[in-house]
């Protein structure tokens, strides 16, 4: 008789400060991890990443399972991220984009009618086997840690599509969604189902927390944001519910839209450095916890205003009604992998309980 998969509750990791600060339930100390804690600031993940195209990196479970665990080991940090893209899924389903260095997620043929979204099918389980795979081999190596699975939200997706890669302004992104409502709704619906269930494949799998990455969605006004996002992010993240896996929802510049982004479905809210930590719990209010919210840049300052900021953002975490310490945003490549080690343990020292 084959043994049932365990839901996540039942596991080590159930009682893991991750996991129960998502919750707000108390902890033995304020987790921290780090958006982009896998990639260019470590020499081991440069070395391994040597001669591999990003995407077909994300495609090797051994490679995926070697780079995910790298800053776990190296940092101590409270959680591993599953090494992937927000990109992966599409190209699972068929869509043709690359991930170029320096530049990000280029679409060969960006989506700007109906008959394009018949190169947008639903995604199965069957179109990511290396991903189920992946995550099935890293949460037997890491215990009692917990393994973070995400996806990129329908409208951070959408603008890659539409734009055809990265975008400072979503001039076409925005074009679209005020210009044909109608296309965009298609297209974020199937988004949403892509999403979802990318999300679930990694929570069925064996990830303990999942996050929906809305990177850009920070570029729109709250009406813009109700009128035609917020309901295809809260499809997304109901894709998982029903999974007892605590969901983190997170854009840059979002100030603005915490309490809808909390409304969409989280139980985490994500906060870029804009916004400080007490004001985002003031917006909130008792019912989510929150995630960051170190501003990257300050990882560059000298130590003793760096270890000031991690201080507050500590003391600030501890009157919000649960805290997982983190970056405002991902971790650039160019910094100095020993600071990430030396704030992780900042963070564990001045909040032991
Ligand atoms: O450590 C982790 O956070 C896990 C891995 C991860 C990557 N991308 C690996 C990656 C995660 C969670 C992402 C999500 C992602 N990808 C987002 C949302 C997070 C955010 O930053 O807001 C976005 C917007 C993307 C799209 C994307 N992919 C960009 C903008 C880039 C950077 C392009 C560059 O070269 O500067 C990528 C490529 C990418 N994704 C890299 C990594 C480690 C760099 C590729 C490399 O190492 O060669």
């Amino acid at each position: 008789m084959p043994i049932p998969t365990q839901p996540s509750t039942a596991r080590a990791t159930r009682a893991s400060d991750v996991v129960r600060a998502a919750r707000r339930e108390p902890v033995s100390r304020t987790p921290v991890w780090f958006m982009r804690q896998a990639g260019r600031s470590l020499p081991e993940y440069r070395r391994v990443r040597e001669g591999v195209p990003m995407l077909e990196s994300c495609m090797r479970p051994d490679l995926v399972t070697e780079i995910t665990l790298q800053p776990v080991r190296r940092h101590g940090v409270d959680a591993a991220i599953f090494f992937s893209d927000i990109v992966v899924p599409l190209k699972a389903v068929g869509i043709d984009l690359d991930i170029v260095p320096g530049v990000g997620p280029v679409v060969a043929d960006p989506i700007r009618s109906v008959r394009d979204l018949d190169r947008l099918p639903e995604l199965t389980p069957d179109h990511v086997p290396y991903v189920t795979e992946a995550v099935r081999m890293l949460v037997d190596e890491l215990g009692a840690t917990p393994l973070i699975g995400f996806a990129g939200a329908p409208f951070t997706l959408a603008s890659y599509l539409v734009e055809g890669g990265p975008s400072k302004n979503h001039v076409k992104t925005k074009a679209l969604m005020h210009g044909d409502p109608q296309l965009w709704a298609a297209l974020c619906e199937r988004l949403a189902q892509i999403s979802g269930e990318y999300l679930r494949v990694q929570a069925e799998a064996g990830a303990s927390v999942v996050q929906l990455f809305d990177s850009w969605v920070g570029a729109l006004s709250r009406a813009d944001y109700v009128e035609h996002v917020q309901r295809h992010s809260t499809a997304a993240l109901a894709a998982v519910a029903d999974l007892d896996v605590p969901r983190i929802h997170f854009g840059v510049g979002t100030g603005e839209l915490l309490d809808l982004m909390g409304a969409a479905g989280a139980e985490v809210v994500g906060v870029d450095y804009r916004v400080s930590l007490t004001d985002a719990t003031r917006r909130l209010g008792p019912e989510f916890a929150v995630q960051g919210n170190l501003d990257p840049a300050l990882l560059f300052a000298p130590w003793p205003a760096l270890e000031r900021r991690v201080r507050e953002i500590v003391e600030e975490g501890r009157r919000a009604p649960g805290h997982i310490f983190n970056l405002g945003h991902g971790v650039l490549p160019e910094v100095d992998a020993d600071v990430l080690t030396r704030v992780t343990e900042l963070v564990h020292e001045v909040s032991a309980r």
